[in-house]
């Protein structure tokens, strides 16, 4: 699968609803959100009172990335939105397998997602049961890094995990994706790429979502 997922981190906060119809006109598959709370991460983004507004008019399916402590807790806000997945950290989850189920209990996609120094062998026992694993490609908490070039073989060895166990996991790289990256990450096995930056600080950004694609 080749699909391509906006992160609205990078959209213009002071005219959203023009960005938002850009993305329901555009190719754009999903629509990444990023939620922050400056303890999990050193930021702070938005959260369910902007979520709730966007989620009446866009279009696309929601992917909600959250970068935050406890994100259990929020089930029943992402649920309410009407939200296609909700991925939360790995590295936030004493208690993963609960999460996960619980998350699926709820109607949504379930996406584990691994900072970047967190390897793809302590998701051995879960794989089977996620919907989604979304690596990340820079360290969280910012949009506009560099791409981390270790992530290539990071989806390899998941990709190869992900066969192994029969499990129906998506793969999602989420930070420094540009045409520059894009093919190569399909190729490795990517089945979703988030971008920020990328689409939004693009002159013609229908073109770059296209771009990512091709
Ligand atoms: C970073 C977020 C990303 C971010 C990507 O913590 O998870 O989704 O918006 O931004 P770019 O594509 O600019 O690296
Ligand atoms: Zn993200």
């Amino acid at each position: 699968m080749r699909m391509v997922a906006p992160s609205m981190l990078a959209a213009n906060f002071l005219d959203l609803r023009a960005d938002l119809e850009m993305i329901n006109s555009s190719q754009a598959d999903w629509l990444h959100l990023d939620v922050m709370d400056g303890v999990f991460v050193p930021n702070i983004s938005f959260g369910f009172p902007v979520l709730d507004q966007v989620a009446t008019i866009c279009t696309k399916p929601l992917d909600v990335h959250l970068m935050i402590v406890e994100p259990q807790k929020f089930i029943p806000q992402v649920k309410a939105l009407g939200a296609l997945t909700m991925n939360v950290h790995y590295e936030a989850c004493l208690h993963l397998n609960k999460v996960v189920h619980d998350i699926q209990q709820a109607g949504l996609k379930a996406g584990v997602t691994l900072n970047p120094h967190t390897p793809v062998s302590l998701l051995e026992e879960i794989i089977p049961d996620v919907d989604l694993v979304l690596l990340m490609s820079v360290n969280p908490g910012f949009g506009g890094q560099s791409f981390i070039e270790n992530t290539y073989s990071k989806v390899a060895e998941l990709k190869e995990m992900i066969l192994r166990r029969n499990s129906k996991a998506l793969i999602q790289v989420d930070g420094g994706v540009t045409d520059k990256n894009a093919a190569a990450l399909y190729a490795a096995g990517v089945d979703v790429l988030v971008a920020g930056s990328y689409v939004f600080r693009s002159t013609d950004p229908h073109e770059a979502i296209l771009r990512l694609k091709k």
